[in-house]
């Protein structure tokens, strides 16, 4: 069995990160989301794996994954030229999967099982052409949604629709067998212009495919957006962290609860409350950190309190009084400006959201 992993796209839910990123790169526990998913294909003694990037982001994603081997894995790297829908990155892959079965993880989703048990069902059950995860969720429509029979077989799917048939979203793992290549091969765009999966399953169940399902008891995060992104970020701290202090911590400095502080990381005078994950070379000095907050590679947290938040690599927050559910990209400064009369000096880029306190904001 082979994998395939989707990294195109272009992320414009997750803006601004996703301007000069790959979505499936933004951290979670300062390990991007693209890393759990090549883990738990890996876990499931599925190595040989493709990575579908973009021309925007294909550069990066492969810096991050190299060769796959810090992974156990040999990854080969497929490039789509326009992301032109999930089943078109299928059609793409084709000279790397051939006629092998495979399972497709969407490379921004995160889910709390091993797929593992799922890939040996699907192994002893050569009636099925297709095997779907998927996810009771309350508000559907923004996901693929399956309409599933008694049985457990999938009756119908619908992308995105007004009106759910359903309220059990696809998570974004698939397994499949050869058969789906015949069927992404007479598909035509859908009104967003893209092959979609979801028109090819259901082509699949027209020429007498079987397609099952199985549906997550755990969790399923979706990190497409700030708010599903600081979860993913809770979830994570919160259930797979292991706690270790390979930094330095000094005497006058406080942990309580889960925390790793990472190789070459300085805390000085601070407090840290888990679950918290405290990134290599990072410098708190003065600083109260946490609960569930993970703090980048190289940043710097000086005189401030920062509470359940992201910091990616690089920031620096300086000075400030109270900084909570933020999610603050690579190289950004956090710092009180000069003006003496309570104005407000910034320097942020496109799409960003900046939230003050009713009494600084007035
Ligand atoms: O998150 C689960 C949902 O993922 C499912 O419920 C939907 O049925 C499925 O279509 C998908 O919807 P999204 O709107 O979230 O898809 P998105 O465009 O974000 O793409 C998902 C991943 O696949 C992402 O890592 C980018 C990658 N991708 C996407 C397209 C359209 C590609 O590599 N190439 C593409 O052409």
């Amino acid at each position: 069995m082979k994998g395939l992993i989707l990294a195109g796209g272009v992320g414009t839910r997750l803006r601004p990160f996703t301007y000069s990123g790959a979505k499936q790169l933004v951290p979670v526990a300062n390990r991007p989301v693209l890393y759990y998913v090549v883990d738990n294909l890996v876990d499931a003694q599925i190595t040989d794996l493709a990575v579908v990037i973009s021309p925007e982001t294909g550069r990066e994603v492969k810096q991050s994954l190299g060769d796959g081997s810090a992974f156990g894995a040999r990854l080969t790297y497929v490039l789509q030229d326009k992301p032109l829908g999930i089943a078109h990155a299928v059609k793409v892959a084709r000279p790397f999967l051939q006629e092998d079965d495979f399972v497709m993880f969407l490379g921004d989703n995160l889910i709390g099982t091993r797929i593992a048990p799922t890939v040996q069902r699907f192994a002893r059950s050569p009636e099925l052409s297709a095997f779907v995860l998927l996810k009771e969720v309350s508000d559907p429509s923004a996901f693929g949604v399956v309409k599933v029979d008694a049985q457990g077989n999938v009756m119908y799917l619908q992308e995105k629709p007004k009106h759910p048939p359903s309220n059990l979203a696809l998570v974004g793992v698939y397994l499949f067998r050869r058969v789906i290549h015949d069927a992404i091969d007479e598909l035509s765009p859908s009104w967003r212009g893209e092959l979609e999966i979801t028109d090819a399953i259901t082509r699949l169940m027209q020429r007498g495919g079987k397609v099952s399902v199985e549906t997550l008891s755990s969790w399923w995060l979706d990190t497409g957006k700030k708010d599903d992104l600081l979860l993913a970020n809770d979830t994570v701290l919160d259930d797979w962290l292991k706690a270790g202090q390979e930094g330095q911590v000094d005497e006058d400095s406080k942990i309580t609860g889960r925390v790793r502080v990472e190789k070459g990381a300085k805390v000085i005078r601070s407090t840290i409350r888990g679950p918290a994950i405290i990134g290599r070379d990072a410098e708190l000095i003065d600083a109260r950190i946490g609960p569930f907050t993970s703090i980048g590679d190289r940043v710097k947290v000086h005189r401030s309190t920062v509470d359940h938040s992201v910091l990616m690599e690089e920031c620096l927050v300086q000075d400030i009084p109270r900084l909570e559910d933020s999610l603050i990209g690579r190289r950004v400064i956090v710092r009180p400006g000069a003006s003496r009369h309570g104005a407000l000096s910034l320097m942020v880029g496109d799409d960003c959201l900046v939230e003050l306190s009713r009494e600084r904001g007035g």
